[in-house]
């Protein structure tokens, strides 16, 4: 459908008005969900034999639909791992979607890939894996984890016919991300977890123990070690050197999930917590978490790319032009064919902004985790839960239990003033936040501490 020229053009005015005014929110209102039946009333029916024009569309998006969604990116959203893309990465965004690239194959995307390719370069580089390790941008953290494995898996399998059958078995630390149990349900095979310690942080010694309490026939369909690098309920970095030992004594490989927390990758006082990343076999890191990317965007990193080509690469007739061509085919890098290139908002702001900028943006949502850290230490109403772990805090209000802390947290976001939800520890209900956005203040935090009270 195209549309007449006077039509189109009040059509793209108004909606790169709306684009261009959400991204220059500073910030934009928190939001709340509502209803499905308010939404209905407000503006259901939008799909109908004769349409409802796109202004009525857009406008239906703008007053009801975008109020009734959660702005991630709102400095005093700490719930789950916020998001904060930059304004660049955003706009980038826009002009990949107008850019109609697939960006699967290098015969079809070449400039695209190479970009993004780029962009996964200097992920790789931060890990310290080797120049020629390489991966592709994927949907999430989930995705990529499944993704690492099912290369992992592939390795085992291929290195003994016998394994065909067999079905394979993982180590995991104890912080792993839910996403690793649910790739393991897709893949159908088992999960040892290994025991973490007060922080629940897994070392090396748990690990070994783990892998040498397998019995013998478990021990045989061991396939790959998993570590979590900034676990998603703590911010904790599990013990990547000693993970390295492991699965190298093990022969196996070693995934490292560092979906939230790979990108502290980025900041020179974290990266000692990491040694010992260069040794992955897969590494995820996630750009839309806290590397300031616009969703959907994360990163799986393969040491030898190659395994992950041989485990995930499809065969058709109609395909054979694509693959057995010498290229760099990103579908052949995870369970996907048709993708859309999503890591160009990222390559396009690193390239725009410099990956100094980086540095110091993770730097700074890092030092007003610590400086939050010290307001909770100072304070007399709440307490922290444990040591913090990069950008995340756990910490509990003295003297109030679940309903208090639903409470509180409905109405605070109700008010528009904050998004944090409890999560609990050790079986007990506590309070999170997770800081990912430069914008997010000391003050804010305070406020926030200050509505405890
Ligand atoms: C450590 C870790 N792994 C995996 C995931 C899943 O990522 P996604 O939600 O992008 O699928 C998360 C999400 O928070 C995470 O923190």
């Amino acid at each position: 459908v195209h549309l007449h020229d006077a039509e189109a053009a009040v059509l793209t005015d108004a909606i790169f008005r709306y684009a261009l005014d959400r991204v220059r929110l500073d910030p934009a209102p928190l939001d709340h969900p509502r209803t499905e039946a308010e939404l209905q009333a407000l503006a259901g029916g939008s799909i109908r034999p004769d349409g409802v024009g796109g202004l009525e569309a857009l406008r239906r998006f703008a007053e009801v639909l975008a109020p009734a969604c959660i702005s991630t990116d709102h400095p005093r959203f700490l719930a789950f791992v916020p998001a904060a893309p930059t304004e660049s990465a955003i706009l980038f965004d826009l002009v990949v979607g107008a850019s109609c690239i697939y960006a699967g194959s290098w015969l079809e995307g070449s400039g695209a890939v190479f970009a993004e390719n780029e962009a996964l370069a200097w992920l790789a580089a931060l890990a310290g894996l080797p120049a020629s390790s390489g991966g592709v941008f994927v949907s999430g953290g989930t995705a990529g984890n499944l993704a690492g494995l099912v290369a992992a898996r592939h390795r085992w399998r291929s290195a003994d016919a016998a394994r065909a059958r067999t079905r394979g078995l993982l180590v995991a630390g104890a912080a792993a991300h839910s996403s690793i149990a649910q790739a393991a349900r897709v893949m159908d095979c088992d999960v040892v977890t290994a025991v973490g310690d007060h922080r629940n942080r897994t070392s090396g010694e748990s690990l070994q123990a783990a892998v040498d309490g397998l019995a013998p026939d478990d021990r045989d369909r061991l396939f790959a070690v998993v570590v979590t690098a900034g676990a998603t309920n703590t911010g904790v970095v599990d013990d990547l050197a000693g993970a390295a030992d492991v699965a190298g004594a093990a022969r196996t490989w070693l995934h490292v999930d560092g979906a939230y927390g790979g990108a502290a990758l980025a900041a020179p006082s974290a990266r000692p917590l990491f040694a010992g990343v260069e040794r992955a076999d897969s590494l995820v890191v996630d750009p839309h978490k806290w590397l300031f990317a616009p969703f959907d965007c994360a990163a799986i990193l393969y040491r030898d790319p190659a395994a992950a080509r041989a485990a995930h690469t499809q065969h058709a007739e109609y395909l054979d032009v694509l693959t057995e061509r010498p290229e760099w085919n990103p579908s052949e890098y995870a369970f996907h064919l048709s993708r859309r290139a999503r890591g160009l908002p990222l390559w396009f702001s690193l390239a725009a902004h410099g990956t100094a900028a980086y540095e110091e943006a993770v730097e700074t949502t890092l030092a007003v985790a610590a400086a939050g850290a010290d307001l909770i230490r100072a304070a007399e109403h709440v307490e922290l839960v444990l040591e913090p772990g990069l950008s995340v805090l756990v910490f509990r209000r003295l003297g109030w239990g679940p309903t208090h802390y639903a409470q509180w947290s409905d109405r605070e976001l109700r008010a528009g003033r904050s998004f944090v939800v409890p999560t609990s520890w050790r079986g007990e209900t506590v309070l999170r936040v997770c800081i990912v956005n430069p914008r997010t203040s000391v003050d804010d935090l305070r406020t926030i501490l200050d509505s405890l009270q």
